[in-house]
């Protein structure tokens, strides 16, 4: 696939799935601006990745302060946006009589709050017949033990990237949703530390392994390139086959 010369704009990508999706990007040909909150994870990548057509951008995106810094940045460099891979995201697992506050303002305002106005924000600047793609996740569908909160947020950003799919269509803008199954990344570290759960989510999926971020990369490629340009308004499934697997 063939990105040179196109712009894309990847929330979250430091780590995980945004990181090798922007590394993908980059062996493609295209410009491309990462965020995340911490600087030093986005110096990490830079150097990783190495290249001059990669650019960072220090923006929380949890709240509308952070989205206006990311926001800024893209009308000084005048930049029109062909790709915007809305991804960043945050979980915690709890059963709900545990649920603190704070873990669920967290995820919202993350991942849905975070992804929405970002879309509204960079809206002007995404030039007509482009893309945006939101991640998600398998368990906006499913119904996981201590997901409520995370699972939520996820079902709550599917039905806006529907509805950004009619309202966009105007404009040419493909709007489409990727929905990763379990997926080895540092984030998936963060909140399953030990090896048997990891196993154990492994094993729940037709595959009997867990997936690579360079897996969903490809698939994000897929979706925002010219490949796909039929497809729209759609959800993705990438998860080794998690969502449908029935043990023998
Ligand atoms: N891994 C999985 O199994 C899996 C499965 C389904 C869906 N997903 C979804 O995939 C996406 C990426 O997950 P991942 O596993 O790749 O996680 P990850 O390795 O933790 O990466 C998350 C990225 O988002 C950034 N980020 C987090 N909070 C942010 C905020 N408030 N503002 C800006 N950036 C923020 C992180 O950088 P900083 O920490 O420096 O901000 C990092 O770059 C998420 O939306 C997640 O829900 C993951």
């Amino acid at each position: 696939m063939n990105f040179k010369n196109k712009n894309v704009v990847i929330t979250g990508g430091s780590t995980g799935i945004g990181f090798a999706t922007a590394k993908a990007f980059i062996e493609n040909g295209a410009n491309v601006w990462i965020t995340g909150r911490s600087a030093e994870n986005l110096q990490e990548a830079a150097a990783k990745i190495d290249s001059q057509r990669l650019n960072t951008v220090v923006s929380d995106t949890s709240n509308l302060a952070g989205i206006e810094v990311l926001q800024k940045a893209v009308e000084e460099n005048q930049m029109k946006i062909d790709v915007l891979y809305l991804n960043a995201g945050t979980a915690v697992f709890s059963p709900i009589d545990q649920v603190t506050e704070a873990d669920f303002d967290a995820q919202f305002n993350t991942n849905v709050k975070g992804s929405f106005f970002t879309l509204q924000k960079l809206l002007p600047n995404i030039n007509n017949g482009g893309a945006v793609l939101f991640t998600s996740s398998t368990v906006a569908t499913a119904a996981n033990l201590g997901s409520s909160v995370y699972s939520a947020t996820k079902g709550a950003l599917n039905k806006i990237a529907q509805i950004a799919a009619n309202e966009l269509a105007d404009r040419k803008i493909r709007v489409n949703i990727v929905s990763p199954g379990p997926v080895q990344t540092e984030g998936l570290d963060s909140v399953v530390p030990t090896e048997e759960t990891k196993d154990y989510l492994a094993s729940a999926t037709a595959l009997q392994r867990l997936g690579n971020p360079d897996e969903i990369a490809k698939a994000v490629l897929f979706l925002v390139s010219d490949e796909a340009s039929f497809i729209m308004g759609t959800e993705l499934l990438v998860d080794g086959g998690y969502t449908t697997f029935a043990r023998k």
